[in-house]
């Protein structure tokens, strides 16, 4: 096994234990007599206090933020504040010496702008180191979660022959060689958008199912919550037949809510301390102490307490965005999509936390959502389906009742310009073609849940080495 980690080390409450640590000096305080480092193997945001007397001599002068070393000593309580235990070092060794005066990670304020410059540096900082555990931590919940529940992890191709989400965001990919993709394939091909259509097949046989997988798309947007290369974590499974589907979208926002509050919330993950220090840590926005503090509880009650998140209609969304009375940059009107403005309101001023929105028309999603019956009030078609609105993070999750009918899903493609006979779909009707039934799923955007959870402004600082429009440097 491997000799334990700062964070086995600081969770066993032994002292005068002899350990050998190796990492890297986070800060360093020299005085006449001793110096005071903090050093850091990346397992926890404390790191340890590791005090170098003078009798090690001249490296201890050696040593500067960044430098990586190796220690050898005794874990004793700590007389000072901040930290019930330190590591009183009878050794040390350094592995790998850091230049202070080039280094461009230093102590002063590193903004998330410097720092997008040097995406290879900053795992170095503490907030994204925090954020890169808390992703694994995240995962690990997840993937509990959502085996108790009887699903099975199945692994979904990139490489796809189409855009799943026809909304003409798809990379297309070609060979570096000279064979040009299509002599390669037969066909274009394309990086994935979604993995849902996979899925779907795979629920066909596994029942439920999910992944959590990369997406790529090239968003035209630049904003603080897209990404080109982003991860969504897509689940499918198959439903009791209702004649109402609107019944089944609401069992589906409830398995949903139930999913995020049993890995964030009971699983401990948003009192724990990465979590903590993202909260924390100052240099994500400029918002005051208390704005943060109270966002945070917001997220936290939000999480873990029993109430139900609030479903509205689409319809009732557009209704209540009329009697606003606000002067929206874009219009309201029933049939258009909702916009980044009307859904921040919906969910931070309407309702103060997360917020489903159902049963949008039929004309502004995907082809593959299961057509409502029509209700009053409603003069075109909606579709079985709803969007999680959260304060900040903004759609954190989509989802459908999917069309099992393979008539109606036929015309649902053919009013999208699709053809389900086609050599592109037709795998996908045979879905229903061949014994398909009653299925729902979703997908969850895995970084704007962390955006959430985390309480981090920008998905660029959600994922260790973000790609968007313009930027990708390594
Ligand atoms: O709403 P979307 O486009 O839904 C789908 O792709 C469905 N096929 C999912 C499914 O039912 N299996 O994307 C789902 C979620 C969004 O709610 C958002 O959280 C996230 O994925 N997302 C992005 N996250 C970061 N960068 C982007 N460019 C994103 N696009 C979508
Ligand atoms: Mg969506």
């Amino acid at each position: 096994a491997l000799p334990p980690t700062i964070l086995q080390i600081l969770a066993r409450n032994e002292v005068d234990e002899k350990v050998t640590v190796t990492g890297w000096v986070k800060s360093i305080r020299k005085q006449k007599r001793v110096a005071f480092g903090v050093l850091s193997d990346g397992s926890s945001p404390t790191g340890l206090q590791a005090v170098f007397h003078e009798d090690l001599g001249e490296r201890v002068k050696q040593i500067t933020n960044g430098t990586s070393i190796c220690v050898r000593g005794s874990i004793v309580k700590s007389p000072g504040s901040g930290q019930d235990k330190e590591l009183l070092v009878d050794e040390v060794e350094i592995l790998g010496e850091c230049d202070p005066e080039t280094y461009p990670i230093q102590k002063k304020t590193l903004t998330p702008e410097y720092l997008r410059d040097y995406t290879h540096l900053r795992p170095r900082t503490g907030a994204i180191a925090a954020m890169v555990r808390l992703r694994s931590h995240l995962m690990r919940e997840l993937n509990n979660y959502f085996a108790n529940q009887g699903f099975t992890y199945a692994h979904t191709p990139i490489l796809t022959s189409g855009d799943a989400e026809g909304g003409g965001e798809a990379f297309r990919i070609a060979p570096v060689s000279p064979l040009p993709s299509h002599e390669f394939f037969t066909h274009p091909a394309y990086l994935t958008v979604s993995h849902q259509l996979h899925l779907e097949a795979l629920s066909h046989s596994l029942g439920r199912v999910y992944t959590l997988s990369p997406c790529f798309r090239a968003e035209r947007g630049v904003t603080r919550r897209h990404l080109a290369e982003f991860w969504m974590f897509e689940a499918e499974w198959n439903v009791i037949p209702t004649t109402d589907p609107r019944a089944q979208t609401v069992a589906l926002c409830d398995f949903v809510e139930g999913a995020i509050k049993g890995s964030v919330g009971e699983s401990g993950i948003i009192h724990g301390e990465d979590v903590n220090a993202l909260w924390q840590h100052r240099e994500h926005d400029s918002s005051s102490e208390d704005d943060r503090a109270k966002a945070r509880e917001a997220v936290v009650l939000a999480v873990t307490s029993n109430a139900a998140w609030p479903k509205i209609s689409y319809s009732e969304a557009v209704r209540e965005l009329l009697k606003s009375n606000i002067d929206w940059e874009f219009p309201v009107r029933w049939g258009s999509p909702l916009q980044t403005e009307h859904e921040k309101w919906l969910s931070e001023t309407l309702v103060g936390g997360p917020l489903f929105v159902t049963d949008y028309p039929a004309a502004i999603k995907p082809f593959y959502m299961r057509a409502n019956p029509a209700m009053e009030g409603e003069d075109e078609t909606t579709v079985g389906c709803f969007d999680l609105l959260v304060p900040h993070a903004g759609e954190l999750v989509g989802g459908s009742v999917r069309e099992e009918r393979l008539n109606k899903l036929k015309e649902s493609m053919q009013s999208k310009g699709m053809d389900m006979d086609g050599e592109r779909y037709g795998w996908y009707g045979d879905l229903r073609r061949f014994g398909g039934g009653p299925h729902v799923g979703f997908g969850l955007g895995f970084e704007r849940l962390l955006g959430w959870v985390g309480g981090i402004n920008n998905v660029r600082e959600c994922v260790p080495m973000p790609r968007w429009a313009g930027k990708m440097d390594l």
